[in-house]
């Protein structure tokens, strides 16, 4: 049993240093407390939304991969090929151990990534569109790096929006840059933790760059 982290230290982040910081705190207690106490599943509903659109050794990018729970719920779906990046080396740290990532990169989603464009064929993002995290103008970036006919796949939170979502996803639209697949009904992402806390996961194609 490992000392849960008062998420507050996470909610009350005001920089994105103050963020980073946080998560490089909570890097150790992290699977057992959202996992295994809060009985968080983001992780795997994100990658079985993708699984059926993607061949098994298609190259895939988990955005804000943490502790590596996406990684490993998309090595168990049976994908061959994942790569991670997150703003917190920390928690990096514990994606590595677990030694299924080829690329690992510390980036800031909402800054220019260090990928070239067209690079993967679907990229995972969970827990990291939500209030006080990547900003929405991360998402032209995802656009950018995913090649056409690709999938981007991500938990976005429900219950409280993170500002500036829903317009930049309906723009993306708008701009032929991507289509919607398909997105879940609402779900309790960590019903013995936060029972409070929504999330939807959201599935769209990309049709060209943003
Ligand atoms: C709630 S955790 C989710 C981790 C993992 N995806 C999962 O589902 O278990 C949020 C992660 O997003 C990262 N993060 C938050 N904002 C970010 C940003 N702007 N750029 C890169 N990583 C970010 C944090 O460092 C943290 O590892």
């Amino acid at each position: 049993m490992v000392d849960h982290l008062d998420l507050s230290v996470i909610y009350n982040a005001k920089t994105k240093e103050e963020l980073r910081a946080a998560y490089d705190q909570w890097a150790d207690a992290y699977d057992e407390q959202i996992v295994d106490d809060y009985g968080y599943r983001g992780h795997e509903l994100v990658v079985a939304a993708i699984r059926p659109h993607l061949a098994d050794d298609a190259r895939l990018l988990d955005a804000g991969a943490g502790s590596g729970t996406v990684g490993m719920a998309a090595i168990g779906a049976g994908f061959m090929s994942i790569d991670a990046v997150d703003m917190s080396t920390r928690m990096l740290e514990k994606a590595k151990a677990r030694g299924i990532y080829g690329d690992i990169r510390v980036g800031v989603l909402g800054e220019p990534l260090d990928y070239d464009t067209d690079s993967y064929d679907g990229v995972l993002s969970s827990g990291v569109f939500t209030p006080g995290h990547a900003p929405a103008s991360c998402l032209d970036e995802l656009v950018r790096i995913v090649k056409p006919g690709g999938l981007i796949s991500f938990t976005l939170r429900h219950d409280e929006p993170p500002p500036g979502y829903a317009d930049a996803m309906d723009s993306l639209s708008e701009d032929g840059a991507w289509e919607l697949v398909e997105v879940s009904d609402p779900f309790h992402s960590m019903p013995k933790g936060e029972p409070e806390v929504e999330h939807r996961i959201w599935l769209y194609r990309v049709l060209s760059e943003a």
